[in-house]
């Protein structure tokens, strides 16, 4: 048997197949996948996995967030020039804005915004994406020609392209070659892909520069070439590029997506989004300009805002391939046989009426008080147990951050309020652009 996909949120299906304990492994999807060397994210083998965890939980531990909050508020410092910049005439209620006041794209900046942050948490590198307000950036053949591509295109041409081709994994490596010669499409993708590869490249190289002359930096690069005690952890170059890739790929995309995504709903709900406002003006005062993360990190409507966002719009939808033992494993009380592949997509559970009332609507009081902690074990936007997302803290650092400080700062209007974005679906679920006019809220005179 080959391919099973469950469809509900059953508590019992998600621990059998994703929990701490569970004897599913990743799938052959994430080998096939994987370059020369895996990466925290497609690493298979259980034991290199725990390894690879170790080494990195130290990077990625709570206790780093207050010491990387300041590489986050000097990037909202940043959007908020910006910002002010491209700041309009306020609404009359009841008016539409006119094209010309949507000034800002909200999505495209998101990705400033996250790949920005990532790059300096990560490489301590200052991309300088929202200065800019572009995504161009230098990659690095390895002869060590240079040229410059899009970091937001090649790294979507990577996953539009793998998205289409993976689900045959036996046939996966001979259709991309197939399917670049014969498609445009395919071959513009895989350009792309190798681009990204390049991109990632130079990041490495140019960060081992400084390493190599002395420079102790506090990012992941850091901690993958020495433990805390300065011991050296002697992995291979290629295991820290391959590190340097999942991190800038998965430390971007998603975050930018939620973080889309909430100020997009919020805008659709303006009940919820006058809640949240009243959450956060008990705490900020009208001369608060970048949010602290202190000041903010206990709003329970914020936090609940946020995971209602990522419950109704997970931003990775895919359903998350694992493979059930030889034996075969009981999932939900059913027999699976061995060698199957399983899988419980986010974006079906977190629709589960039994679980989730009104499971289309946008409420995120039910995320509040124990009727809410309760509903945790059911939230699967970062995916659950040993393999679950590492970067979860970090996400919700920046989604926080930002979020209460635009919305403390700027009113936002859609274009009209029966707007919806495009959506595309590759492994994650990718809105299109959020036209948005945006300007000063009265009162505030920061
Ligand atoms: C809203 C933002 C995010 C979402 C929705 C998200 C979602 C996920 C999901 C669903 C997985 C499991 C993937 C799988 O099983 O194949 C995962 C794993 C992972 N994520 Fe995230 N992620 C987010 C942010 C981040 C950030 C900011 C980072 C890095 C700074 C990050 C780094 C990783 C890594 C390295 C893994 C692999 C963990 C492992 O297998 O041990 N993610 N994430």
């Amino acid at each position: 048997m080959y391919g099973l996909v469950v469809g509900v949120a059953s508590l019992s299906a998600l621990t059998d197949i994703y929990g701490h304990g569970t004897p599913c492994n990743k799938d052959l999807f994430y080998s096939t996948l994987s370059g020369t060397h895996f990466n925290l994210a497609d690493c298979v083998d259980r034991a290199e996995h725990a390894r690879k965890r170790k080494v990195l939980s130290t990077a990625y531990a709570l206790k780093n967030l207050e010491s990387w909050e300041h590489k986050i508020t000097d990037k909202v410092a940043m959007m908020i020039k910006q910002f002010d910049r491209r700041c309009t005439n306020p609404l009359k209620p009841g008016e539409r804005p006119c094209p010309a006041d949507l000034t800002v794209d909200y999505r495209a900046w998101t990705n400033f915004f996250t790949m920005d942050a990532i790059a300096d948490i990560g490489l301590s590198e200052h991309l300088g994406f929202i200065v800019a307000g572009s995504d161009d950036i230098v990659g690095e053949k390895l002869n060590g020609d240079t040229y410059t591509t899009s970091y937001r295109e090649c790294l979507h041409a990577t996953l539009d392209a793998q998205s289409h081709l993976i689900w045959a994994y036996d046939w996966y490596k001979p259709l991309s070659k197939l399917s670049a010669m014969l498609s445009s499409q395919y071959s513009r993708w895989f350009k792309l892909a190798g681009n990204w590869d390049g991109v990632v490249y130079h990041r490495a190289t140019k960060r081992l520069v400084r390493y190599q002359k002395g420079e102790k930096l506090d990012d992941f690069f850091q901690a993958l070439m020495e433990d805390k005690n300065g011991k050296p952890n002697n992995l291979p170059w290629g295991e820290i590029v391959a590190e340097m890739s999942v991190m800038l790929n998965a430390g971007s995309a998603s975050t930018a997506i939620a973080i889309n995504n909430t100020m997009y709903l919020l805008l659709k709900h303006p009940s919820a989004l006058a809640t949240l406002r009243a959450e956060l003006s008990t705490v900020l005062t009208d001369h608060d300009e970048v949010v602290a993360y202190d000041q903010v990190k206990h709003l329970p409507y914020l936090r609940a805002c946020l995971d209602e966002s990522m419950r109704i719009l997970p931003p990775t939808t895919f359903g998350l391939p694992r493979r059930t033992p030889a034996e075969g494993h009981s999932i939900n009380g059913d027999y699976i046989a061995g060698d199957t592949s399983v899988s419980i997509s986010a974006y079906v559970a977190h629709r589960d009426e039994a679980v989730f009332i009104d499971p289309e609507c946008f409420i995120p009081e039910r995320w509040l008080g124990e009727q809410g902690k309760e509903l945790q074990q059911y939230f699967i936007a970062f995916s659950a147990g040993s393999r679950g997302c590492i970067g979860r803290n970090i996400s919700y650092l920046e989604q926080v951050i930002l979020l209460a400080t635009m919305l403390h700062r700027y009113e936002f209007a859609l274009p009209h309020p029966e707007w919806v974005p495009e959506l595309r679906e590759h492994f994650n679920l990718v809105p299109g652009p959020l036209p948005v006019k945006v300007w000063r809220r009265e009162n505030y005179d920061a």
